[in-house]
C-alpha cells in the first residue's frame, strides 16, 4: 500500500500535531477544518515548532520551507478526493466522528485507509457506518504530537492485517513506536492514565492534599514529568471527562466513576489550559 496524500481532519492541537509529523515524514498532507480560522491557526502552530527546530539546529530553513510546502489546508472535504489516508482528529464526540466517517468514505478513493486518533471512542462502530470496515483502523497518536514518541495502533474488529501492517509502516515513517491493542474502551493509554488523573481529582475533592501537593507527590516520588492535574489541564478536563465516562459506561465498573468536581470544572468551563483556567490558571 503506497501511502503518499493524507487528509488530516481537525487542525487542532492534535490534528496539526499530526499533520506536522506527516509532512516532515515526506508526505503531501491536506489540513481540514471547517472554518479557516481554525486552518490557520493549526498551520501557525506548525510554523512556530518548525522554526524552533530551525533554532535549535534540527533543521535548516530550507529543510523547514520544503516541509510547509507540502501542507495544504482546505475548509472543502470534497477536496481529499485524491488523498489515500484520512486520519481524522476532530472532536471527542462520537456523532461528529459517525458524520465524518460517512462523508470520508463517501469522498476518498475505494483504495483509501480510514484513520481515526480518537482516544477512546470505538473504532469498530466508526467502521460499521463505511462500506470498508476492513480498511478503518485507529492510529492513537500522544500529545504533545511531534514530541510524543507513542502511537497506539487499534485493530477494530473487522481491520484487516494488511492495512494495520501499513499503518503501522506509516507510524514508523513519521518517527514513531507503535503498540498493537485491541478495540476496548480507552485502549490501553487512557485505561491506564484516565484512572490515575481521576483518583488524583478525588484526593483534590475529598481534600486529602493541594491541587500542587497532588501533583509534587507524582513528579517527586514517581519521576513523571507532569503532575497529573497538570497534565489534565493540558489535556484538557472536557476530554478528560469524555474519556472517563466511555470507561464508565464501557465497562459498566464504578471504579471508573468520573470524580464529581472534574463534572463541575467542565461544568463551570474551566476546560484546562485552553480556557485559562482548569485546576490552574493560565493568565
Ligand atoms: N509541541 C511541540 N513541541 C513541544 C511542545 C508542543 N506542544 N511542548 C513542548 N515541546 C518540546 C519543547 O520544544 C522542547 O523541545 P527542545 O528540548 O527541543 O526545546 C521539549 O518538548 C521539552 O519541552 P520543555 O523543556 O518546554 O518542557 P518539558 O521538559 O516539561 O517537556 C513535555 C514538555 C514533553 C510536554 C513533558 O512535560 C511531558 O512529557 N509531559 C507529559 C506529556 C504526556 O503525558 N502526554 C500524553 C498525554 S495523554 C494523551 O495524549 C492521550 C490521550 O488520549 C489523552
Amino acid at each position: 500500500m503506497d501511502i503518499r496524500n493524507v487528509l488530516v481532519a481537525g487542525a487542532g492541537q492534535m490534528g496539526s500535531g499530526i499533520a506536522q509529523v506527516a509532512a516532515q515524514a515526506g508526505l503531501e498532507v491536506l489540513l481540514y477544518d471547517i472554518a479557516e480560522e481554525f486552518t490557520q491557526r493549526g498551520l501557525s502552530g506548525i510554523r512556530k515548532n518548525l522554526a524552533r527546530s530551525v533554532e535549535k539546529g534540527r533543521l535548516t530553513q530550507a529543510e523547514m520551507d520544503e516541509v510547509l510546502g507540502r501542507i495544504r489546508t482546505s475548509t472543502d472535504l470534497d477536496q481529499a478526493a485524491a488523498c489515500d489516508m484520512a486520519i481524522e482528529a476532530v472532536t471527542e464526540n462520537l456523532q461528529v466522528k459517525l458524520d465524518l466517517f460517512r462523508r470520508l468514505d463517501e469522498i476518498l478513493p475505494a483504495h483509501a485507509i480510514l484513520a481515526s486518533n480518537t482516544s477512546s471512542l470505538p473504532i469498530t462502530q466508526l467502521a460499521a457506518v463505511t462500506g470498508r470496515p476492513e480498511q478503518v483502523i485507529g492510529m492513537h497518536f500522544m500529545n504533545p504530537v511531534p514530541v510524543m514518541k507513542l502511537v497506539e495502533v487499534i485493530r477494530g474488529l473487522a481491520t484487516a492485517d494488511a492495512v494495520y501492517e501499513a499503518v503501522k509502516t506509516l507510524a514508523e515513517r513519521m518517527g514513531k513506536t507503535t503498540v498493537e491493542v485491541r478495540d476496548f474502551p480507552g485502549f490501553v493509554s487512557n485505561r491506564v492514565l484516565m484512572p490515575m488523573i481521576n483518583e488524583a481529582i478525588y484526593c483534590v475533592y475529598e481534600g486529602v492534599a493541594s491541587v500542587e501537593d497532588v501533583d509534587q507527590v507524582m513528579k517527586l516520588g514517581m519521576n513523571h514529568p507532569m503532575g497529573p492535574l497538570t497534565l489534565a489541564d493540558f489535556i484538557g478536563l472536557d476530554t478528560c471527562l469524555a474519556i472517563l465516562e466511555v470507561l464508565y459506561e464501557g465497562f459498566g465498573d464504578p471504579k471508573y466513576r468520573p470524580c464529581p468536581l472534574l463534572r463541575q470544572y467542565v461544568q463551570a468551563g474551566w476546560l484546562g489550559k485552553k480556557t485559562g483556567r482548569g485546576f490552574y490558571q493560565y493568565t
